[in-house]
């Protein structure tokens, strides 16, 4: 039987209807921006394989720096033991993160970072004693697929059989203007909210709906004037996409806990990062174990990972990279202005390197029959892109080339012309 017959007969993929889907696309190899199928034909991976990858796929660095640390240690037991690729990516991580973050708690991928964050929450709370139990997030937000994650998610197609399980979030209007104030101080005044929750200023699988960093700004500053914790989920945003390190660096008021994954490897690894300020920390110090914070997981810091987040950081901290990040965004925005105001965009919208095109369509939403009509017309001009839906987005590797990038916006073209 071919692997790709064994695929198809063992092989259940994620958010995926199986009875109808189409073949998967069967990917042999990849370098730089590309993937090739095992025909030879190449696509540009124009949404770095689902938001994770920095530098290019099957990055000569990266696999060495892997190779290295797989010889030297490849795991280890993470509570009563540690290791050097752990402490040092801590060390570097913190000298790009918001001052206050002084805390690092590894797990394996973006919905436990967001999982582990809401626990510390619960637990400070608990710890602490009083009542605060209700939690705030944004409509439309998407934090992960895990019970407190989806909880803390917007309700819809993807929780909807899950709903009477998930405990239950305040969900604000999406911030689109300073109304929303006004709406987050309402629901402060009613009492007893422990935590507000959010995509900093981009919401990846709302459609890549952006925000600005002011309204934030004074969200968290609100927020904070009644005692309640932040968390900044920066799984999508963390490591460059918004134009810098974590979204957050672009606000100077800060969150109480920050949850990292995607990036953080260069999207070689599953691994991921809940980090906290010292005052949620000091909350778990006591001579009482139950005061701990009794969570972890099999591959918590695993050596390899940690190995290739600190490979990844080298390569995003290079002239090189920053280069090419202020490139991207360049080129997105004379794009953006040569296709402003066609009749068949909505709307139009970008964040350092991520450009959303949101066409007109009355049956929006991720279900809509567009949404396949485009990624097939993607597909057929050599390009790997999920539309959200009736929005197009692009959200590059930092590696791609301008020949690449212009072969991505000449297809886009052609897409508002089907
Ligand atoms: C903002 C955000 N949080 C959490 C997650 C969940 O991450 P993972 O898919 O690694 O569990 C995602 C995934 O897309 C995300 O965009």
């Amino acid at each position: 039987m071919s692997w790709e017959d064994l695929d198809k007969k063992h092989i259940w993929h994620p958010f995926t209807q199986m009875q109808t889907a189409e073949k998967p696309l069967a990917i042999t190899k990849g370098k730089g921006s590309l993937l090739f199928d095992k025909n030879g034909k190449s696509y540009i991976d124009a949404i770095s394989s689902w938001w994770v990858n920095l530098h290019g796929h099957s990055h000569p660095y990266l696999a060495k720096k892997v190779n290295e640390q797989m010889l030297n240690l490849e795991h280890v037991v993470f509570a009563g033991c540690t290791h050097e690729p752990a402490a040092n990516l801590c060390g570097r991580l913190k000298k790009h993160l918001p001052t206050n973050q002084e805390k690092f708690f590894f797990s394996d991928n973006g919905s436990s970072a967001v999982e582990i964050a809401i626990k510390m929450v619960i637990q400070y709370w608990h710890n602490k004693g009083g009542n605060r139990k209700r939690f705030l997030a944004l409509d439309g937000a998407y934090h992960g697929d895990t019970f407190g994650a989806m909880s803390a998610g917007a309700r819809g197609l993807f929780s909807a059989p899950f709903n009477n399980y998930l405990f239950e979030v305040t969900h604000l209007p999406f911030p689109e203007n300073e109304h929303i104030l006004e709406a987050l101080k309402i629901e402060l005044e009613k009492g007893e909210v422990a935590c507000f929750i959010f995509e900093p200023l981009v919401q990846g699988a709302a459609g890549m709906r952006m925000y600005s960093s002011e309204i934030l700004n004074k969200m968290i500053a609100l927020c904070q004037e009644y005692g309640v914790l932040c968390i900044a989920d920066e799984v999508m945003t963390g490591f460059g996409r918004t134009g810098t390190t974590f979204a957050m660096n672009q606000l100077h008021n800060q969150p109480d806990l920050i949850c990292m994954s995607k990036g953080l490897t260069g999207g070689t690894l599953p691994m991921s990062i809940t980090t906290c300020s010292q005052k949620i920390y000091d909350a778990f110090l006591s001579n009482d174990l139950t005061k701990a914070f009794l969570h972890g997981h099999s591959f918590t810091g695993n050596p390899i990972g940690c190995a290739v987040s600190l490979a990844s950081l080298d390569l995003l901290e290079k002239q090189e990279c920053q280069k090419n990040i202020s490139l991207i965004i360049k080129s997105h925005k004379a794009f953006a202005k040569e296709i402003e105001g066609h009749p068949k965009i909505a709307n139009l919208r970008q964040t350092g390197t991520i450009l959303a095109i949101e066409l007109k369509d009355e049956t929006s939403g991720y279900t809509s029959d567009l949404r396949t009509l485009l990624y097939k017309h993607f597909l057929s001009e050599g390009i790997l892109i999920r539309p959200l839906g009736n929005v197009v987005y692009i959200l590059p590797p930092f590696c791609i080339t301008t020949e690449e990038l212009n072969q991505i916006y000449s297809a886009t073209k052609k897409a508002l012309d089907l």
